[in-house]
């Protein structure tokens, strides 16, 4: 099982420096392993190596790149969950003869019995993975039988055999001008230059040399040649494909002068939330982006689920706040890994929010998969045009955070939560909760948030500077109340997953009943407070909190509004964020969080940008 990046080329230029390209883009999809297959000099030049694709490229240096002199090619870059991620088990995968080679994204469930029969005709396998079974079999299919010499058919039937999620590419020797690319599940799509065509996991992987492109849908196949493409289903009948425009060119997906992803995307924030507002308050009503609902469909609505897997899930978790104070809706926020198996009470009036960066994790797409099988309305709040999870979906709202490619989340972590939140006033619109200037006034709260964050960047150097002072740490606390709870959530798991840290994140008021009993002298506590004028009795709640844990020697770091005098005695370290309203409030409290996390674990010496054991769009359960 894998989540990984793939991509295809033909055309005119040199293949290995496209697909080497492409690679270094899609390495936030996985970083154990890299491969590339170049066809050259009538045969297949093929490289592997495990580690990251600088393994990969220093190999090339050492083997020398002149056997890869060929205009068609293709790479991977894996992340492995099954099977060690070593060279032999990296991709490409070759058959028998080294003549078919094969790059492969899911997991071929069948692949125990199709692997046995292969066996039994005779054929030794080189690797571990379920993988190489395609190119054993692609390569007996092009050799006999009715798909002989047909390097699409025959791949349309190997495909047809396949049980299980995946996306392939093949390329066979004995056909230069062409590359075959399958998709059952995981995402692909094809680029579509000037005597030039890709296929990709992501549009990311081409943008330097075309914005045109086409999303491949469900058992689909597509040729890729130099002069275009044709996509079939996998009985070779025409299928239908939904062009589309990228609408964000290379800069978006290089780093700009910061010194890795995360810095910059952090910085991209105020942008990610303007773009994501815009367009949809028009004539005094807000609009999502795709509607195959009726507006009695909203109406009729009488419980709200949002589902989505972690920091997505903290998104939801704000959400809650604001849905159900402007609608009087129940709204239930639930991981997608749970939602499907404890048999949620779903019905046609129940909405389910179904939120994704990508739009294609797993746990969120089968989780809107069972919502729709009990008749359950999906809207889906995704930042990947097309992706499976909005195609599957009643409606649709983007987030235009743009490719966010380190691997944790920022950008469209608060894009998640503005979209949420116009979500929450198309509801309160349609069922008339908020009057239409009430609706407005939100509205144009939210559109202040972009000025507001860039104000809470001021902060970064100073937070740089404590995030380097706590580096040593051994564990940190965060706390919070209300829409500052899931903030201190957000701030635990990214300090968790970039700095390998061990950190939590507590209601404050939960704190007396056993977690109070992890302070001891000198343990950071991070402590997200509420405005003093927004909710008057939660902030002095915390302070009380406050003052609990500094009493027994806790460090505290103090998140609190400009101003806010009564935390000046109780805060170690204090850092200020705008006044904004109280429902507004984890868009700039986050912030400072994920600068703190991500230098944490600069200063102590991680890749910020690709964390150990992840990988950014997980589409295994
Ligand atoms: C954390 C992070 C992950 C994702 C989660 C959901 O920084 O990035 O927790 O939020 O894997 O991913 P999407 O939003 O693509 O469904």
């Amino acid at each position: 099982m894998r989540v990984c990046g793939i991509v295809g080329y033909v055309g005119h230029r040199p293949a290995l420096d496209v697909v080497l390209d492409g690679l270094r883009r899609l390495e936030y999809r996985g970083y154990d392993s890299a491969g590339v297959a170049v066809i050259a000099d009538g045969g297949l030049a093929v490289e592997r190596k495990a580690g990251r694709l600088a393994n990969l490229e220093a190999r090339l240096d050492e083997v020398g790149r002149d056997g890869f002199a060929g205009t068609a090619g293709m790479g991977h870059t894996r992340w492995a969950t099954h099977g060690a991620p070593v060279d032999r088990n990296s991709h490409p995968h070759r058959d028998v003869s080294g003549r078919v080679a094969v790059v492969h994204n899911g997991i071929i469930e069948n692949f125990i019995a199709l692997r046995a029969e292969l066996e039994a005709a005779g054929i030794e396998f080189a690797s571990d993975t379920d993988s190489e079974t395609a190119a054993h079999l692609v390569a007996r299919a092009y050799a006999e039988g009715d798909t002989a010499g047909d390097l699409p058919a025959s791949v349309r039937g190997v495909c047809r055999r396949l049980e299980g999620a995946f996306t392939l590419v093949v390329t066979h020797a004995d056909e230069p001008d062409l590359i075959v690319a399958a998709r059952r599940s995981s995402p692909l799509v094809v680029g579509i230059g000037e005597g030039e065509t890709f296929v990709a996991s992501d549009v990311a992987a081409f943008i330097e040399h075309t914005r045109e492109a086409v999303e491949l849908g469900q058992d689909q196949l597509v040729v890729i040649t130099r002069a275009g493409y044709e996509v079939v289903d996998f009985h070779g009948e025409t299928a239908p494909v939904k062009p589309f425009t990228v609408d964000w060119d290379l800069s978006a997906a290089e780093k700009g002068g910061h010194e890795y992803f995360m810095l910059k995307e952090i910085d991209e924030q105020p942008t990610a939330l303007a773009d994501t507002l815009r367009g949809h308050f028009v004539g005094g009503r807000i609009v999502l982006d795709e509607q195959r609902l009726s507006d009695q469909d909203l109406r009729d609505v009488d419980k709200v689920f949002v589902v989505a897997c972690g920091s997505a899930y903290h998104s939801g978790l704000v959400a809650k706040y604001a849905i159900e104070h402007w609608t009087r809706l129940p709204v239930e926020v639930e991981l997608a890994s749970e939602f499907r198996y404890r048999d949620p009470v779903l019905d046609r009036d129940t909405l389910v929010v179904a939120v994704s960066q990508s739009g294609e994790t797993a746990d969120t797409l089968e989780a809107v998969r069972h919502a729709r099988e009990q008749k359950a309305r999906v809207l889906a709040v995704c930042n990947t045009n097309g992706a499976q999870i909005p195609r599957e979906s009643d409606a649709v709202l983007y987030t235009h955070a743009g490719p966010e490619i380190g691997v944790a989340s920022t950008k469209a972590f608060l894009a998640q939560i503005a979209a949420n939140y116009l979500v929450g006033l198309a509801l309160a619109q349609a069922r008339g909760t908020k009057y239409p200037d009430e609706v407005a006034r939100e509205f144009h709260e939210l559109e202040a948030m972009p000025e507001a964050v860039r104000r809470v960047l001021g902060c970064t150097a100073r937070v740089q500077e404590l995030g380097r002072e706590l580096s040593d740490a051994k564990a940190v606390l965060f706390l919070g109340r209300h829409v500052g709870y899931p903030v201190a959530l957000e701030g635990a798991l990214k300090l968790k997953e970039l700095a390998y840290m061990h950190a939590e994140g507590f209601a404050a008021g939960e704190l007396k009943h056993g977690p109070i009993a992890l302070i001891e002298p000198g343990l950071p506590v991070v402590v997200v407070m509420p405005s003093p004028k927004g909710r008057a009795v939660l902030h002095s709640k915390l302070v009380s909190n406050i003052s609990e844990i500094q009493a027994r020697g806790a460090r505290t770091i103090v998140i609190a509004e400009e101003g806010d005098e009564t935390v000046l005695p109780f805060a170690d370290e204090l850092i200020e964020v705008p006044a904004v309203p109280t429902l507004l409030q984890p868009l700039v409290s986050t912030v400072p969080l994920q600068i703190l996390a991500a230098e944490i674990a600069r200063s102590r010496g991680y890749d910020v940008d690709k964390p150990r054991n992840l990988a950014k769009s997980v589409t295994v359960e």
